[in-house]
C-alpha cells in the first residue's frame, strides 16, 4: 500500500481523465454507466478517487456516496461536492473497499472502479465484491473496473516503453502472473496493482454471490492508436470511433487489447 499511496500522493489523479487521450476513458466509462444504470437511486463509488464519476452522476440526479483509501482523493472529492452546491455528494468519507461502512441492501449500484487492480490478492478482490453484494439492494449491480493483463505490452510496443530496461524488466511478470510493479517509482509505468485476464472477473464476483452480466471493453483499440489525438478532435471522427468502439465492446475475443474492462454483475432480485 506505501507504493500505491506514494503514487496517488503526486496528486496527479484528479486531472488523469481530462485531457488528451485518457478522455477516451472518461468518455465511454460515462457512457456505459449511462447505458447500464439505473435511472435513479443510491449509489456508492467506492475507490471513487477524486469524484470524476461519482460529481456528475450526482449532478444527473443520483444519491451517490463516495469512498476512497486515499485522504487527498476523499479531500479533492469533498471540495469539488461543495462547488456544485445544489447536487453535493451524499457522503465523502475514507474507507477500503473490502470493509465499508453502509448497511445492508442499501444501494442500487456500487462502483468499484479502481479498488480491483490495486487489491493484488484474490482473495481481497473476492472480499471487495462481497461487501459489495451485502450492500447492494436485491437486483442491483456492481460495476467493477480492471486492468487488461495485457495493457502493459500493448502500450509498450505502442510507446516503445519496451526498449526501457525499467519497463521491460518487470514486464514478463506482468504477463504471467498479473502482478504489476513499478521499482523505479517511474509515474508513467502505473504501480503495484494486479491486471486481470478479462475472463478472471466474473469468476471472482460469482464467487461473491453475483450473477455477471456483462464483460465490456472501455477504450477497446482506439488507444493503440498513435494518432489517435488526431480522429478524437474531429468531431465526426469522434462519433465514428465511439461507434465502433460500442459496436465492438462486448466482442470476447478482442477486450483483452482494452486497457480497461468493465465487468457487470447483478444481485439476485
Ligand atoms: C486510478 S484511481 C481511479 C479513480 C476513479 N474511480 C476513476 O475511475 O477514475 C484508483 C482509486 O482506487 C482507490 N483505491 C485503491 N484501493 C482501494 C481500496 N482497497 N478501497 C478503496 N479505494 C481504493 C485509490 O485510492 C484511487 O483513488
Amino acid at each position: 500500500m506505501d507504493e500505491i499511496a506514494a503514487y496517488y500522493n503526486l496528486g496527479k489523479e484528479q486531472n488523469r481523465l481530462t485531457t488528451g487521450a485518457s478522455e477516451l476513458e472518461q468518455v465511454r466509462t460515462r457512457d456505459i454507466l449511462n447505458r447500464y444504470l439505473p435511472n435513479k437511486g443510491v449509489i456508492y463509488d467506492i475507490g471513487g478517487g477524486a469524484g470524476i464519476y461519482a460529481l456528475p452522476l450526482a449532478k444527473a440526479g443520483y444519491q451517490v456516496h463516495l469512498v476512497d483509501l486515499m485522504p487527498l482523493h476523499v479531500q479533492q472529492a469533498e471540495e469539488s461536492s461543495t462547488k456544485q452546491p445544489d447536487f453535493p455528494l451524499a457522503s465523502v468519507r475514507v474507507g477500503d473497499a473490502r470493509h465499508v461502512d453502509f448497511a445492508d441492501n442499501s444501494a442500487d449500484a456500487v462502483l468499484l472502479f479502481g479498488p480491483l487492480y490495486h487489491l493484488t490478492e484474490r482473495e481481497d478482490r473476492v472480499q471487495a465484491f462481497k461487501e459489495a453484494y451485502r450492500v447492494l439492494k436485491p437486483g442491483g449491480q456492481v460495476f467493477a473496473a480492471t486492468i487488461s493483463r495485457f495493457a502493459s505490452m500493448i502500450d509498450g510496443f505502442g510507446r516503445n516503453f519496451v526498449l526501457d530496461d525499467d519497463f521491460a524488466g518487470t514486464l514478463k511478470q506482468t504477463l504471467t502472473t498479473g502482478q504489476h510493479r513499478n521499482p523505479s517509482r517511474k509515474p508513467g509505468y502505473f504501480t503495484t496493482a494486479y491486471f486481470h485476464k478479462p475472463e478472471e472477473v466474473p469468476a471472482e464476483m460469482e464467487e461473491a454471490g453475483f450473477t455477471w452480466k456483462a464483460s465490456l471493453a472501455v477504450e477497446g483499440v482506439a488507444w493503440a492508436d498513435n494518432d489517435f489525438m488526431t480522429k478524437w478532435e474531429n468531431p465526426q471522427l469522434r462519433v465514428f470511433v465511439l461507434e465502433l468502439l460500442q459496436i465492438t465492446e462486448a466482442e470476447a475475443t478482442l477486450i483483452g487489447a482494452s486497457p480497461h474492462l468493465i465487468t457487470i454483475g447483478s444481485k439476485s432480485a
